[in-house]
């Protein structure tokens, strides 16, 4: 298998507000800090970590990952219950054997009603959610470790 060099982790809308959005549910610490903690566990791999408000700009991600090859870490925020759109997208990812692992902060099973779909998991190579930033840190060290 190639060694992963590069690790795409995507985030959908609102996502950009951690640290301030709903803190008893999302914590207090932001998206810079995650970047931080993620690439202090990665030695001598890139985490490229990006967040969009905009559907179509993770679309884009996502077939850039496609193209380059790039294992995915995706929280899907809202998106997830709804997007079929990013589902299509993610599916293109995964069918072309790259790893695409679906991540929650909370735990959507846990909340309202319709946060209990996700319309991503079935195409998702893996799903962890409920760990706070810790579901990011597993999603990574399992793509660190198949590497
Ligand atoms: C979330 C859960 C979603 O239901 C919600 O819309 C989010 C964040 C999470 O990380 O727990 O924006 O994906």
């Amino acid at each position: 298998m190639t060694a992963v060099t590069r690790v795409l982790v995507l985030n959908g809308p609102n996502l950009n507000r951690l640290g301030t959005r709903e803190p008893t549910i999302y914590g207090t610490a932001t998206l810079d800090e995650l970047r931080a903690e993620l690439g202090a566990a990665a030695e001598g791999v890139e985490i490229d970590l990006r967040q969009s408000n905009d559907e179509a700009e993770l679309i884009g991600w996502l077939h850039e990952a496609v193209d380059a090859r790039t294992p995915v870490i995706l929280n899907p925020a809202a998106f997830t219950h709804y997007s079929y759109a990013l589902r299509d997208a993610v599916a293109l990812v995964t069918e072309a054997g790259i790893p695409v692992i679906e991540v929650h902060l909370s735990n959507p099973h846990a909340r309202e009603e319709f946060r209990h779909t996700s319309v991503i998991s079935g195409v998702a190579t893996g799903v962890i959610a409920g760990f706070g930033f810790g579901s990011y840190r597993l999603a990574l060290d399992h793509l660190l470790r198949r590497s």
